[in-house]
């Protein structure tokens, strides 16, 4: 590829060194253009195919950097090399500029309730609630689940997410089922919602959204800040496996009532003992029943973090450890990687 500022070209039988997914040889020739504003793939079908022709396959990415871009325009020429056009295919949008707390936005928060493989069961964070006292706050309630339920009860729970589009969803989902519901738009690590709580859960491990131990001291510390004294907060903390090789390309799928195909696609994931972190590089398509596809890739972030790490990044937020749970029941395991934290304001 040749690094010209302004575009380049895939050569069919280039090898290419993908950030986070080894070396990669192009199997189809492919011009990759871009400017200020962003870029685009031209994609030339391979010569076998009857009639060569040229295909818009990537839409703009983005205030991104160059490299990014050029990054960005490997991975898609790639992508869709390994999925070629069926039918009429249309805009890309990728990730790469995008913060991790930005994950769930448009396509993904349209997609994300059809295609989750679980829904959060309302009964313990209720009976968290009901224990530890109110007003409560939920952290990362997405599109409504479970904080909708608990509003259904009579509990007094806010929501807090990052992503406005999951927030409208909500919004949406509470006027259908006749709830008030009070809803903050900010990441938890900037928390400032003006009043302060006897309850702050997450439902399910959205605290590992958090990119790094920073972000998610300073998560803690805003809890701090946002708890009564003596209030409690419940944070459910996992450590994602790597995905079996065999699951990576494998699309989970959902059809819509108006017939339209949504697909969830994990393409590839590397990992980091040492930060942490697992990043799976994932496709989202929604394909009319006309056969008009639209697709964006993200790169979804997790981050976890050993108990001596969790209860550390607590402790230095000004919390107490109430105890540490094993979510199938008792006490956890010290070396338990799956583990819910309870912490406590001092009163
Ligand atoms: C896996 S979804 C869970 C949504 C909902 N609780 C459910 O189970 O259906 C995670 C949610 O956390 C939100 N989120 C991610 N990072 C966040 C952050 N830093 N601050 C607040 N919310 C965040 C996302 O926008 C998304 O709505």
């Amino acid at each position: 590829m040749s690094e010209d500022r302004g575009g380049g070209e895939l050569r069919t039988g280039a090898l290419l060194a993908l950030p986070g997914a080894g070396q990669q040889r192009v199997d189809v020739g492919a011009m990759c253009q871009f400017d200020e504003l962003g870029a685009e793939v031209l994609l030339e079908r391979p010569p076998r195919a009857s009639r060569p022709r040229r295909e818009l396959v990537a839409g703009v990415i983005g205030d991104v950097s160059d490299r990014d871009r050029r990054h960005a325009c490997i991975l898609l020429a790639l992508a869709a090399e390994r999925n070629p056009p069926a039918r009429r295919r249309t805009r890309h949008t990728v990730g790469v500029d995008r913060a991790p707390a930005d994950f769930y936005t448009g396509l993904v928060a349209d997609l994300y309730a059809p295609l989750r493989s679980e829904v959060p069961d309302p009964e313990p964070y209720a009976r968290f609630v009901e224990r530890s006292g109110q007003p409560a706050l939920e952290l990362g309630c997405g599109d409504g689940d479970p904080i909708l339920d608990l509003r259904e009860r009579g509990l007094d729970v806010e929501g807090v997410d990052s992503s406005a589009d999951m927030l409208d969803r909500c919004r949406v989902a509470a006027a259908a089922r006749g709830l008030d519901v009070v809803l903050h738009h900010q990441p938890m690590e900037d928390l400032d919602t003006g009043r302060r709580y006897r309850s702050i859960y997450l439902a399910g491990p959205t605290f590992c959204l958090l990119p790094d131990d920073a972000t998610a001291g300073r998560a803690l510390e805003r809890i701090a800040a946002h708890l009564e004294p003596g209030g409690t907060v419940l944070v459910p903390i996992f450590e994602p496996g790597p995905s079996p090789p065999a699951v990576l390309g494998v699309a989970r799928e959902h059809v819509a009532d108006d017939g339209a195909l949504l697909r969830f696609t994990p393409l590839r994931e590397a990992r980091d003992d040492r930060a942490r972190t697992q990043v799976t590089d994932v496709r989202y398509e929604r394909i009319g029943p006309d056969g008009a596809a639209e697709v964006d890739d993200r790169s979804w972030l997790l981050h976890w973090y050993p108990q001596p790490v969790a209860v550390a990044l607590a402790e230095a937020a000004g919390l107490t450890v109430a105890s540490i749970r094993s979510p199938f029941g008792g006490a956890a395991a010290p070396d338990d990687t799956t583990f819910v934290l309870l912490l406590t304001l001092p009163g």
